[in-house]
């Protein structure tokens, strides 16, 4: 890898939850041959691979991780030519802060990426969980995504075959990095684009708690119903392990309340699991990569 190359590093300075113990060994490769090269090579020698976007929604465990974590820092924002329908694509790196694509497009007059504004994380990250709120989500904006296939070859996957469902796609079921991603996003009015993004903004600010560190939602929403509000008629709300917390103003979210460790998030999240399960028989899933 032609990257910087850490040993040992500890993962809560990557994390926005704050948690985390070392990796072996963590790569930055600086191009993606470089992170196809290094995925090879871990596979051909057999050691574990981790990928790490922003690390806004992941729960990395308090013993660290084994093998190889790579972080994936390919950024870079290239627009293209609008079409004759006034449609602009878009060609962005996985490791770009995602805020970052959302307010480009913002000024440049393009929509579609609105329900974006405000969540952590890079584009990949986003592509990967397929990012968004109820009003859409980044699946619905990608033409197409460029991954490493498991035998190490960069491919194209045009949109249809990036199987977007609510909160997941192929390549977090199949585990498949992605690099890069060619969005398409409709011209639309600057004034009311900016609008849209104040006000997503701003919900999340109003009902969720960031002034701490936090992975976003806990667990995904079951159909028809939200995580936060049975985890909030269990009663849990403010339910403390060591230094994590269940928010008192989410419930669907835990709150490192400084030095919280990956077994304090664990133990919440079973009690709001198993309290979810014996009153109402619903099985939460989790949304935070574990
Ligand atoms: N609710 C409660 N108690 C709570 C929290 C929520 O009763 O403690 C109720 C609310 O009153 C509301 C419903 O649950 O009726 C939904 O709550 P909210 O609007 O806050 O949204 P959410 O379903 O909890 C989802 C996404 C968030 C996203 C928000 C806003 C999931 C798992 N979460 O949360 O995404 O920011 O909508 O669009 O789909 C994330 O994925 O990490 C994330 C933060």
């Amino acid at each position: 890898v032609k990257g910087p190359v850490r040993i040992g590093e500890p993962l809560a300075r990557y994390t926005t939850f704050r948690i985390g113990g070392p990796a072996d060994v963590l790569v930055e490769p600086v191009d993606e041959e470089d992170l196809a090269r290094a995925l090879a090579w871990a596979r051909d020698h057999g050691v574990p691979v981790t990928l790490l976007g922003g690390g806004s929604n992941v729960l990395v465990p308090d013993e660290g991780l084994r093998g190889l974590v790579v972080r994936v820092g390919l950024d870079g924002i290239r627009w293209e030519d609008p079409d004759p329908q006034g449609r602009c694509g878009v060609v962005v790196g996985a490791g770009t802060v995602l805020a970052r694509l959302v307010h480009e497009a913002a000024r440049r007059g393009y929509q579609g990426l609105e329900p974006c504004a405000g969540i952590p994380g890079t584009v990949g990250g986003a592509l990967v969980m397929n990012a968004g709120t109820r009003d859409g989500t980044i699946g619905q904006v990608v033409d197409w995504v460029r991954v490493v296939e498991p035998g190490g070859r960069l491919a194209v996957w045009p949109r249809e075959r990036c199987g977007f469902t609510y909160r997941s796609s192929r390549m977090q079921v199949e585990g498949v990095p992605v690099v890069a991603a060619r969005l398409v996003l409709a011209p639309g009015d600057r004034q009311a684009i900016a609008a849209a993004i104040r006000r997503y903004t701003a919900y999340r600010q109003r009902t969720q708690p960031l002034r701490y560190p936090n992975c976003g939602s806990v667990f995904k929403n079951p159909p028809g119903d939200a995580s936060g509000r049975l985890i909030e008629a269990c009663g849990l709300k403010g339910l403390r392990h060591g230094r994590a917390q269940i928010s008192d103003q989410h419930a669907n979210f835990i709150i490192n309340l400084g030095g919280a460790t990956a077994e304090d998030v664990l133990a919440l999240m079973t009690t709001a699991w198993r309290c979810v399960r014996d009153r109402f028989g619903v099985v939460l899933e989790p949304e935070v990569r574990l």
